[in-house]
């Protein structure tokens, strides 16, 4: 199987490194608007092996033949994949129109399934105008470490689409859940919210950061505190998932803590910036007071 991965971030290079982690996969085309951004994904899969193999976790002869499954460059390299999975910005003008390139100019394999990773936005509504159907196949971050694979049907998803998807999650070591489209979804329909009253909480003044994340961690086994999560996913996204849920439902019960959009306004999107609810410096996380 060739599966192309759209964008070569956080989420769209841990995507691409469980794709080639799995013997089945032959080829993955790691793409991106620019070669340098392509590139520097796979860089960041080789700089995760590099602290296993020093850790003695992995061999090197296996770290090179998963690197040298993943080819990197623009979407117009992906020509013959099996399987695309589009994980570009979470904007809808960007999603439809790279897929309306992909499908119209570029892959030119006729039973090539075209999966978005989108944390929120419809699959209806991204497959709308375009020649072929959209199917969600939504990862989480870490995406080589996390389980879940939510494959996200819309209106106009063939069942035969979900089948597949659903059968290559499996064959990744996933375990895949089948969604019917839902702003949110599951996960972030119930984890965000949560996310979103964790800084609600801290702005009222209750507890500190840490003492949040504490609670929620040893409270709750949750592995890190809704503030750290934030910052691990990026209060930017958090805050276009909790838009995105608002807009849809209408139910006030989801609107955005007020100290989450003056952070993101502020470019303080967690440790994709080196400040959030944490300050990230030399290996070293340190909370930072925004009251
Ligand atoms: N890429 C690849 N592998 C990674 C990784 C990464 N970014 N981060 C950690 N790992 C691997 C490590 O290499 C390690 O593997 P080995 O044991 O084989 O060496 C393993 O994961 C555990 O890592 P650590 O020992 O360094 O750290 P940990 O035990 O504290 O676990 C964690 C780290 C897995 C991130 C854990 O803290 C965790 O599960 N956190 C919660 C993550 C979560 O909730 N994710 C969902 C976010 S929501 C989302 O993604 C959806 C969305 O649309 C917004």
């Amino acid at each position: 199987m060739k599966v192309a991965v759209i964008g070569a971030g956080t989420m769209g290079r841990g995507i691409a490194q469980a794709f080639a982690q799995c013997d089945e996969v032959e080829k993955v085309y790691l793409c991106d608007i620019k070669q340098e951004f392509a590139d520097g994904g796979k860089d960041m899969v080789k700089k995760g092996f590099d602290k296993r193999i020093a850790k003695g976790k992995m061999a090197q002869e296996d770290a090179d033949k998963i690197l040298n499954k993943i080819q990197t460059g623009l979407n117009s390299q992906a020509v013959d994949p099996d399987l695309v999975v589009e994980a570009a910005l979470e904007v809808m003008d960007i999603k439809k129109a790279t897929f309306k390139e992909l499908q119209e100019d570029i892959v030119k394999n006729p039973d090539c399934i075209f999966a978005s990773n989108t944390s929120s936005l419809s699959i209806t509504e991204i497959g709308n105008g375009l020649p072929k159907p959209i199917i969600g196949m939504h990862f989480f971050n870490p995406a080589p470490v996390m389980k879940l694979v939510e494959v996200i049907a819309g209106i106009n998803t063939p069942a035969a689409d979900v089948a597949k998807v659903v059968e290559i999650s499996e064959k990744l070591g996933k375990t895949p859940v089948q969604v019917n489209e839902a702003p949110g979804f599951v996960v972030n329909r119930i984890l965000v919210p949560m996310i979103n009253e964790g800084i609600q909480v801290y702005s009222e003044g209750v507890a500190d950061i840490e003492g949040i994340d504490s609670a929620m961690k040893l409270g709750c086994n949750h592995p890190m505190g809704p503030l750290e999560l934030g910052d691990y996913i990026g209060l930017d996204i958090v805050l276009a998932i909790m838009d995105v849920i608002y807009k849809e439902t209408g139910d006030s019960k989801y609107r955005a803590c007020t100290l989450l959009r003056k952070m993101v306004r502020g470019k303080h999107l967690g440790c994709k910036t080196g400040i959030g609810f944490y300050k990230y410096e030399n290996g070293a996380k340190t909370p930072v007071d925004k009251l």
